[in-house]
C-alpha cells in the first residue's frame, strides 16, 4: 500500500479496537481496487469520543465506522440520521460532510440480512415469525431491519422482559421472557442471537432450539468463536446455520461505498482473510 498525499482516510473508532477486523477488509477491498485510500483503526478514550469526532468535521475523514461503546453517543452527535440509525438507536457508520455537517447511519441491520442471503439464499425475511435473542443494541438494528424487510411478526425474547418490551413496543413487535422462548420459537423461519453470551469467556445462551420448525434457519451474530455454542446446538439439531463473520462482512459493504464512493470490488476473498486473523 502506497501512501500520497491525496489519500482518501477512513477508520473504525472503538475501545478496545485492536481486534477488529474491519481494517482487514476495507484495506483489502481498496487494494483490490486500487484506490488511494487508507482504513486504520482509532482508540479512543471514554470521554473523549465527542471531541474526537467533532475535530474530523468538515472531511479531514471521509467516515467511520463505530462499535463498542460508542454507537449511541455516535448516533446523538450527528447532524443528520437514517431512519435505520433512528430505529437501531445506534450508529455504526458516521460520513463527513465538506459543509461540515455529519450523517449518521447504521448498517449492522443490512449486514445481517446480507449474511442470511449469502449462506442462506432463498431466505425471505417477510415469509414468517422471526425471533431476535437479546435486547441490546444489536437486537435493536435487527428488529428494525427485519420490519424495514417486510417482517409482519418480530419476536423480541430476553431475559429481562422490560428491555424486550421498549425495544418490541415502536417496531410493533411483541416482547417475550427467555422463559418463554419455546413459545417464541412456534412456526419461526429464523432466530437470531444477538445477546452477548457465547462470546469467548462467557456462557453460553440456553435456548430450547428444539421448539423451533425444522426449517428455520439459525444465526449468531458473534463471530468470536465462530462456531458458538448456539449454532453448534442449532446444526445438531440439523437446523441451517448463519454466522456473525458473514453479518461482519456484510455491514462492511455499504460502509466502504458510503467512505469511498464505490462498492467493494467482486472476487475478493475477504471472509478468508478474516478467518486467517481470527487463527482460523
Ligand atoms: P449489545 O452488545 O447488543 O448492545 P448489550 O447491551 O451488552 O448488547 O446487551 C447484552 C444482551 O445479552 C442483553 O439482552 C442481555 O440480557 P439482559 O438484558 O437480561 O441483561 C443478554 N445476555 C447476556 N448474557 C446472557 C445470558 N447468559 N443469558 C441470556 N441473555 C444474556
Amino acid at each position: 500500500m502506497s501512501i500520497s498525499g491525496a489519500t482518501r482516510v477512513a477508520g473504525v473508532v472503538g475501545r478496545p479496537i485492536s481486534h477488529s477486523m474491519s481494517p482487514i477488509l476495507h484495506n483489502a477491498w481498496l487494494a483490490a481496487v486500487g484506490l488511494d485510500g487508507v482504513y486504520v483503526p482509532f482508540s479512543v478514550q471514554p470521554g473523549r469520543f465527542v471531541a474526537f469526532v467533532n475535530s474530523l468535521r468538515g472531511g479531514t475523514v471521509a467516515g467511520l465506522n463505530v462499535t463498542l461503546p460508542f454507537k449511541g453517543e455516535a448516533l446523538a452527535l450527528a447532524d443528520e440520521t437514517t431512519f435505520r440509525a433512528r430505529g437501531a438507536q445506534a450508529a455504526n457508520v458516521l460520513v463527513f460532510r465538506d459543509d461540515g455537517t455529519i450523517l449518521a447511519d447504521n448498517t449492522d441491520g443490512l449486514g445481517m440480512l446480507g449474511a442470511f442471503a449469502e449462506q442462506a439464499p432463498g431466505f425471505d425475511p417477510a415469509a414468517g415469525p422471526v425471533v431476535i435473542l437479546g435486547a441490546g443494541g444489536g437486537s435493536r438494528g435487527a428488529a428494525a431491519a427485519f420490519v424495514e424487510a417486510g417482517c409482519g411478526d418480530v419476536r423480541i425474547v430476553n431475559r429481562t422482559l422490560l428491555k424486550a418490551q421498549e425495544i418490541a413496543e415502536p417496531l410493533g413487535a411483541t416482547a417475550f421472557a427467555l422463559s418463554d422462548a419455546a413459545k417464541a420459537f412456534e412456526g419461526a423461519i429464523a432466530v437470531v442471537n444477538a445477546t452477548s453470551a457465547g462470546l469467548s469467556g462467557s456462557p453460553a445462551l440456553e435456548a430450547p432450539l428444539e421448539a423451533t420448525p425444522q426449517g428455520a434457519v439459525i444465526m449468531d451474530m458473534v463471530y468470536k468463536p465462530l462456531k458458538t455454542p448456539f449454532l453448534a446446538q442449532a446444526e445438531g439439531l440439523g437446523r441451517q446455520t448463519v454466522d456473525g463473520l458473514a453479518m461482519l462482512i456484510g455491514q462492511a459493504v455499504p460502509s466502504f461505498e458510503a467512505f469511498y464512493g464505490q462498492a467493494p470490488p467482486a472476487g475478493v476473498d475477504v471472509r478468508t482473510l478474516a478467518l486467517k486473523a481470527l487463527g482460523l
